[in-house]
């Protein structure tokens, strides 16, 4: 497929909606596991204009950063620890309106406000979590976490 995303005007939900199929293209016939999270943090990026979207990986029990799109980001999270440690501990997608109300969240960037983090399970354990950040307040609803975690199921059976 050509490597340009095609991206629609319309509600959060249409604009996933077209994404999907066209993640699906771009990293569907790919298995690398780098290339392929490179490519999904960059399309979201890209089609909704996110602070920061990245991978963290579960290595030797802690979360070692991945590829992600945006500012520089710290290398490396505590089990349990920040939005993401805590994802990660409770195999769960945290949405967080106000970073600053969230006890314990990490700041790698004081002009992030609101996170959503998707774990990804595979064999029924957290291997990595998508970390999504937003400079505005609040960003992030059930819509997101709807295709974000239909996005993170479908990746982990490719990566
Ligand atoms: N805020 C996250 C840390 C990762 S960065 O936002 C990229 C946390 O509290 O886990």
């Amino acid at each position: 497929m050509s490597e340009e995303l095609s991206i629609i005007q319309g509600s959060k939900k249409e604009q996933y909606q077209s994404l999907i199929p066209q993640i699906k293209a771009l990293i569907g016939g790919e298995t690398d596991r780098i290339a392929n999270c490179a490519n999904f943090t960059a399309v979201l990026k890209e089609a909704f204009h996110f602070f920061w979207v990245g991978f963290y990986f579960v290595k030797e029990n802690e979360l070692v950063l991945g590829p992600f799109q945006g500012p520089i980001a710290c290398t490396r999270i505590q089990k349990g620890k920040g939005v993401c440690g805590t994802s990660w501990v409770n195999n769960e997608v945290l949405i967080v309106d106000d970073v600053d109300a969230f006890p314990g969240h990490i700041a790698c960037s004081s002009l992030s406000k609101s996170e959503i983090v998707v774990p990804l399970v595979k064999n029924g354990e957290v291997f990595a979590i998508l970390d999504v950040d937003s400079e505005e307040l609040a960003t992030f609803d059930d819509i997101d976490k709807q295709y974000l975690t239909e996005l993170c199921e479908w990746l982990v059976t490719i990566i």
